[in-house]
C-alpha cells in the first residue's frame, strides 16, 4: 500500500534501538543447542527473528516470548527433533544459512523453505562447502531438502566474505568427526565466534581462521542483546543531514567486525561522539551522538565493505547531502541482499534527481546538489524503506513509499521513533 512519507524539520533526542539482528537469531539457536535454559535479554521481535524462533519451535523447542525477553529451553546438541512440515525462514537469510549447518548434521532430514526474496537468494555458497563435509542438501536456492549425515571436518577457504556462510560451516563443525577449519578472506561479523566461546565450544580464532572441533556440550547463557548498528545507522545519518539535530542513540553494538560505518563517518568529517564505551555479555556497546554536520564525499572500498555492507544504502543517503564524489566500490555482495541493492539504490535515487552512477561492483553519487520528492519503491527491503525515508527529508515536495511495512523485517518501531525525533 502506497504511504506517504511524513517531513520532520530537525531530529533531536535520546532513544534506544531494538536489538542486533544478527545477534538475535544466532542467540535462539546456539540457546536451543545448549543443555538448558538460555535467557535473552533486548532480542529483536523483528519478522526475521520470530522466523527463527518458529523454526526451532518447530523442532521441539519450548521459546517464551515476553516483551523483548526471550526464554530458550535448549535441549543440548542432539535434541532438536524432526520438524513435522517444511521450515518457513520468512525473508531471514541469517536463518536459511545457519539452519542449513545445524541440520546437515542431525539424524533426520529436513525442509526449508522461506519468502519470494528468500529463494531467489544463492544457497549454493553453503551448500557447497557443507557437501565438502559430507551434508546432503539439494536446491542451490530454496526450497532446499537435507538428509541429516555423519559430517567430516574439512579445512576450507572462504571465497565470499559472508558471516553467514562462515557461520554455517562452523556450525556444522560442532557436529563433525575431527577438526573444521575456515580461512576468512576478509573478516566479517564474528558474533558466532564470541558466543559459541562464551559458551564453552571447542572454537579458536587466530585472524582470519577459526578451528572448532565437535564434542563439547553447550553451556546456557544469560545473553544481552545490544542495540543494532545497523538501525543505529539511520539516525547517524537522520543526524547528520538534517539541520538543527542533535541525535543519541543508546546501547549500541560496536563489535569491531560491524563498526565500518563509524570510520566512514569520521573520513565524512560527521559531527559524532562515541560515549560510555563498556561490555554486554561479551559484546562491546557504546552511546553513539551524531550532528548536524557538513559532510564531505568519500571512497569506500577494500575490507572495511563487509564492515558496513548493510549500512551501504543508508551511507547513500548521507553520500548526496555530502560536498563531492562519493565512491563505493567492491562491494558485489549487494547484488544478493534482500533486493539487489546496487540496482535499487541507483533505480530509486535517480528518480528524485540525485547524480548517481551505477558501477560494477557499486555506485558513484555526486553529492551536494537538490534533490526532488519522488514515488519510491522498496523492493520489499526493509533497508531500502528505511534508507529512502530519510533521503526525502532533505527533498523539494512530497515522497511516497509502496511498502513501508517492509520495516518490519529489522525495525518494526522505525516509524514511531522517527516521528519522536522529529517533535
Ligand atoms: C549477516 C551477515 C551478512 C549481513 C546480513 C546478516 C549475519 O550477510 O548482510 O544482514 O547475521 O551473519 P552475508 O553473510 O551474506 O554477508
Amino acid at each position: 500500500m502506497k504511504t506517504d512519507i511524513k517531513k520532520i524539520y530537525h531530529a533531536r533526542g535520546e532513544l534506544p534501538v531494538p536489538g542486533d539482528k544478527s545477534i538475535s537469531p544466532r542467540a535462539v539457536m546456539l540457546g536451543s543447542l545448549a543443555g538448558g535454559t538460555t535467557e535473552i535479554k533486548g532480542f529483536l521481535k523483528g519478522a526475521d527473528c520470530l522466523s527463527t524462533i518458529d523454526c526451532f519451535r518447530s523442532m521441539g523447542i519450548d521459546i517464551d516470548v515476553n516483551g523483548d525477553n526471550v526464554t530458550v529451553h535448549g535441549k543440548g546438541l542432539y535434541g532438536l527433533s524432526e520438524p513435522k512440515k517444511t521450515l518457513y525462514t520468512g525473508n531471514s537469510g541469517t536463518t536459511t544459512r545457519l539452519l542449513c549447518g545445524i541440520l546437515a548434521g542431525q539424524n533426520f532430514n529436513s525442509d526449508i523453505t522461506g519468502d519470494a526474496s528468500i529463494c531467489k537468494r544463492p544457497m549454493k555458497r553453503v551448500t557447497e562447502p557443507l557437501s565438502l563435509m559430507g551434508a546432503k542438501i539439494t536446491g542451490d536456492y530454496c526450497p532446499l531438502h537435507i538428509c541429516g549425515t555423519k559430517l567430516h571436518g574439512v579445512d576450507y577457504k572462504m571465497k565470499v566474505a559472508s558471516a553467514q556462510v562462515k557461520t554455517a560451516l562452523i556450525l556444522a563443525g560442532l557436529y563433525a568427526d575431527g577438526k573444521t577449519v575456515i580461512h576468512e578472506i576478509e573478516k566479517s561479523r564474528d558474533h558466532t565466534e564470541l558466543m559459541l566461546g562464551a559458551m564453552g565450544a571447542d572454537i579458536s580464532v587466530d585472524g582470519l581462521d577459526i578451528s572448532v572441533r565437535a564434542g563439547r556440550e553447550l553451556l546456557p547463557q544469560k545473553i544481552e542483546v545490544p542495540g543494532d548498528i545497523s538501525s543505529a545507522a539511520c539516525w547517524m545519518v537522520l543526524g547528520a543531514i538534517m539541520p538543527n539535530s542533535e541525535i543519541t542513540i543508546k546501547n549500541v553494538g560496536i563489535n569491531p567486525t560491524r563498526t565500518g560505518i563509524i570510520d566512514v563517518f569520521k573520513f565524512m568529517h560527521a559531527n559524532m561522539r562515541i560515549e560510555n564505551v563498556r561490555s554486554a555479555a561479551g559484546e562491546p556497546v557504546a552511546d553513539i551522538t551524531v550532528s548536524s554536520s557538513s559532510l564531505n564525499g568519500v571512497e569506500i572500498g577494500g575490507d572495511i565493505i563487509p564492515r558496513l555492507i548493510d549500512e551501504i544504502p543508508i551511507i547513500a543517503a548521507a553520500a548526496v547531502f555530502a560536498q563531492g564524489e562519493t565512491i563505493i566500490k567492491d562491494a558485489r555482495e549487494l547484488k544478493v541482499k534482500e533486493t539487489n541493492r546496487i540496482r535499487a539504490v541507483v533505480d530509486e535515487f535517480s528518480k528524485c534527481g540525485v547524480d548517481i552512477t551505477e558501477t560494477d561492483d557499486g555506485m558513484i553519487i555526486r553529492g551536494g546538489k537538490p534533490i526532488n520528492g519522488a514515488d519510491f519503491k522498496t523492493y520489499g527491503d526493509h533497508r531500502m524503506a528505511m534508507s529512502l525515508t530519510i533521503l526525502s527529508q532533505l527533498a523539494d515536495g512530497s515522497s511516497t513509499l509502496d511498502d513501508s511495512a517492509c520495516v518490519d523485517v529489522s525495525y518494526p518501531t522505525f516509524f514511531e521513533h522517527f516521528y519522536k525525533l522529529g517533535e
